[in-house]
Order: structure tokens, then C-alpha cells, then sequence
């Protein structure tokens, strides 16, 4: 049986009156990509900023390789090893690369210790940004500032990463190279939980998927299953 990494149990996430997750239930396994699709304000972000416990919890418990994460602080989460590029690629635009890169080891002494080596593999994973070490972040293009996000979040070293909609707004050939890497990344074993728009790119990639609608998951299972159910039409708005 493949270990279970990340177990999310009876999730709910409230601002104020708003409910934006209810019930959420899910789990993802060491290994693999998993996608989690939805339509805009479907709750996805809210799903995926309270495992990192960004936001708090209003019930429910997440459990991170075999440890209960939920109601510790985010740094402790980091260091456990479950990270997140959150949406709408955030870079601090005034650093350059490289410093941008430091501040992704920064969660623990022996992260940062480690900052020199893992940047030297981050710039092999991403040649882009090696030649552009020295560039202030907000320089880059959206394509590479993307690039930038993910490259920052895998300095913690982790075992799961959270990837939200890191397709939104770029290119097709941009999109094609992030989904590269996303595979490149699961070949050197990190396991991958994906937000995507895109369900028919996200559901070619990934081993199982989960559908939320109103803060809800309606609908689990393989890319087979899920597009033989053609929910994802409704709940994606998909021509
Ligand atoms: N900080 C906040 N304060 C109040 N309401 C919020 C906050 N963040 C999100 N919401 C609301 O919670 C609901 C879910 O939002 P969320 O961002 O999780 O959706 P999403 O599925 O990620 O959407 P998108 O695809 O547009 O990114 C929405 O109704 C949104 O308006
Ligand atoms: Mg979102």
C-alpha cells in the first residue's frame, strides 16, 4: 500500500459569513499528482491555504505524513515538508533571482545551510533562471516569474508540493514547460497536489483528481472516471 502523505478530514474553511469549503475530504498518496479542479470560487485556494494552515480552520483536521499539521503554524508545516506556490505567482519583484531563492530555505537553520546546494539544482531544474540569477524578479516575464514561484517553494526540499493554478495567464508553449517540470518533478519524487483551470491538461498529467463545487468535493476519481462523467463540464465552464 503507497504511504498516505496528506489527509484532509472533514475540511471547512469560513471568512465571516462565507463558507467557501465544507466537509472537503481528501487524501493524496506518496508518489503522486493529484488534481484538484473546480470553477472559479469553488474553494480550491481556501482548500490548499488551510493545509498550510494560512488560513485557519473552522473544522475538521489535516494530517501530513503521519502527523496532525492542522493547527500548527505554517513554517512547522514547511519543515515537515508540504509546501506551497500560491496562486498569481508571487515573487518579491525587488530581489533578484537568487535572493528570491534564499527566502524559500529560509523556514529552518538547516534549510538555509543548504541554500547553496539546492540553488545549484533548482538552476539545473530551471536553466532559465540560472541565466538570470542576477535579475530583479519583477523584471522576469510572467512565464519565468512562474517559474520563479515553484523553483522558490521546492528550496524547503518537499515531499508534497501545492501547486496552485500555476498555468493561469501564460502561454501555451509556458504551460507546456511548467507541465514538463511538474513531470520532472515526479520522476525525482516529489508528490504534486494541482489546482488547475485547465482540467483536460491537469487530467492528462495526474493519476486521480478530485472536483469541488461550492466548497464542496462532488466528485472523485481517475482522469478516466472523471471524464466519463463529464462533470467537469459543468463545474469548469469547458467548451
Ligand atoms: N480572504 C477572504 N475573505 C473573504 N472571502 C474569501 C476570502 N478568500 C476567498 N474568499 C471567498 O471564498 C470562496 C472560495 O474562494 P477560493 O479563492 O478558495 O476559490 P478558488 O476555487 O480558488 O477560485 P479561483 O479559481 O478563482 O482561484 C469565494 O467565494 C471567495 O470569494
Ligand atoms: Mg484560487
Amino acid at each position: 500500500m503507497p504511504v498516505t502523505l496528506l489527509s484532509v478530514q472533514k475540511v471547512a474553511v469560513r471568512y465571516g459569513a462565507i463558507q467557501a469549503v465544507e466537509n472537503a475530504e481528501l487524501a493524496v498518496a506518496a508518489g503522486e499528482i493529484v488534481t484538484l479542479l473546480g470553477a472559479n470560487g469553488a474553494g480550491k485556494s481556501s482548500l490548499l491555504n488551510a493545509c498550510m494552515g494560512l488560513v485557519p480552520l473552522a473544522g475538521g483536521q489535516v494530517h501530513f505524513d503521519g502527523q496532525r499539521i492542522s493547527g500548527t503554524r505554517t513554517e512547522h508545516v514547511v519543515r515537515r515538508g508540504m509546501t506551497l506556490t500560491p496562486e498569481g505567482r508571487r515573487v518579491f519583484p525587488g530581489l533578484s533571482v537568487a535572493d528570491n531563492l534564499a527566502i524559500g530555505a529560509a523556514a529552518s537553520p538547516q534549510l538555509r545551510r543548504e541554500t547553496a546546494a539546492r540553488r545549484t539544482e533548482m538552476y539545473d531544474l530551471f536553466p532559465r533562471l540560472h541565466e538570470r540569477q542576477k535579475q530583479l524578479a519583477g523584471t522576469l516575464s510572467g512565464g519565468e516569474q512562474q517559474m520563479l514561484a515553484i523553483a522558490r517553494s521546492l528550496m524547503s526540499n518537499p515531499k508534497l508540493l501545492l501547486l496552485d493554478e500555476p498555468s493561469l495567464g501564460l502561454a501555451p508553449n509556458i504551460v507546456d514547460q511548467i507541465f514538463d517540470i511538474i513531470a520532472a518533478l515526479r520522476a525525482r519524487g516529489v508528490t504534486i497536489l494541482l489546482v488547475e483551470q485547465n482540467a483536460e491538461l491537469a487530467l492528462d498529467i495526474a493519476d486521480r483528481g478530485y472536483v469541488l463545487a461550492g466548497g464542496r468535493i462532488v466528485l472523485s476519481g481517475t482522469p478516466g472516471e472523471l471524464r466519463a462523467s463529464g462533470l467537469e463540464r459543468v463545474y469548469l465552464g469547458a467548451h
